[in-house]
């Protein structure tokens, strides 16, 4: 069972044995470079939210912001979903490619005219997306916001990139590679007029072609900090310090994108 996961938690640590500081259900960490867990995914579906609390599936009352019991006719629990920012999405569960009602967030803000349908019968994005796809931030980035990213990538993928964008500079470059000289690394980096600077290497790969994914990134002062199917998996020193600045995400390569959207925590 997960942690019970508090608001608080989440934002200063609480003496639990998360140093990465996620809330909850994210505090499992990788092994470190090379190696990984058996036990981080007991077969689980990627991106299955375990049992227990989940952002924006915790119990009432847990989030603020949280929208009033019956927001969403159909819908899981009362309050499963944050935000009054929220859209009210009729219709019952979400469709079988995510499992378990509940299992996602839906996005406290609707990635782009049209990403959801007028009288859908989901309570999640219709999807997909087209890939590339540009996610806007107005105003920029600002710490505890938090992007989720749902997808699955294609079968023999080569790449996929989210590119945090300040004008033509990348901020934030995260670049899952799956074929490097038969080799899977993720590569990050930043590009300043127009010069990549040195990379980032992780060789820990929660991807697999052909499966789908859940990509969450934290904006924290000091650095961005990115989990994979709600397990931490690195995290990267903000180099572009104009956050406000930051006002793209790009997402690209060889997936196809079911959802992108951002909420504050
Ligand atoms: C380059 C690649 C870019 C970017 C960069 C990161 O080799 O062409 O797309 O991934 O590495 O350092």
């Amino acid at each position: 069972m997960a942690d019970g996961f508090s608001l608080s938690d989440a934002l200063s640590g609480s003496g639990k044995p998360n140093p990465q500081g996620w809330p909850g259900s994210w505090g499992n960490q990788p092994a470190g470079a090379g190696g990984y867990p058996g036990a981080a995914y007991p077969g689980a579906y990627p991106g299955q939210a375990p049992p227990g609390p989940y952002p924006g599936q915790g119990p009432p009352g847990a989030y603020p912001g949280q929208g009033p019991p019956g927001a969403y006719p159909g819908q899981g629990p009362p309050g499963a979903y944050p935000g009054p920012t929220a859209p009210a999405y009729p219709g019952p569960t979400a469709p079988s490619a995510y499992p378990g009602p509940g299992a996602y967030p839906p996005p406290a803000q609707p990635s782009a005219p049209g990403a959801y349908p007028a009288a859908g019968p989901y309570g999640i994005p219709s999807g997909p997306l087209n890939v590339p796809y540009d996610l806007p931030f107005p105003g920029g980035i600002r710490p505890r916001m938090l992007i989720t990213i749902l997808g699955t990538v294609k079968p023999n993928a080569n790449r996929l990139a989210l590119d945090f964008k300040r004008g033509n500079d990348v901020a934030f470059h995260f670049n899952p590679r799956f074929n490097e000289d038969n080799r899977r690394v993720i590569v990050c980096n930043s590009k300043l007029n127009n010069n990549w600077g040195k990379e980032e290497r992780q060789m820990v790969f929660p991807f697999e072609s052909g499966k789908p994914f859940k990509i969450q990134v934290l904006v924290e002062p000091d650095h961005f900090k990115v989990a994979v199917n709600d397990a931490h998996l690195l995290q990267y020193n903000h180099r572009v310090k104009n956050f406000g600045e930051i006002s793209t995400l790009g997402i690209s390569g060889d997936i196809t994108l079911t959802s992108a959207s951002h909420t504050m925590i």
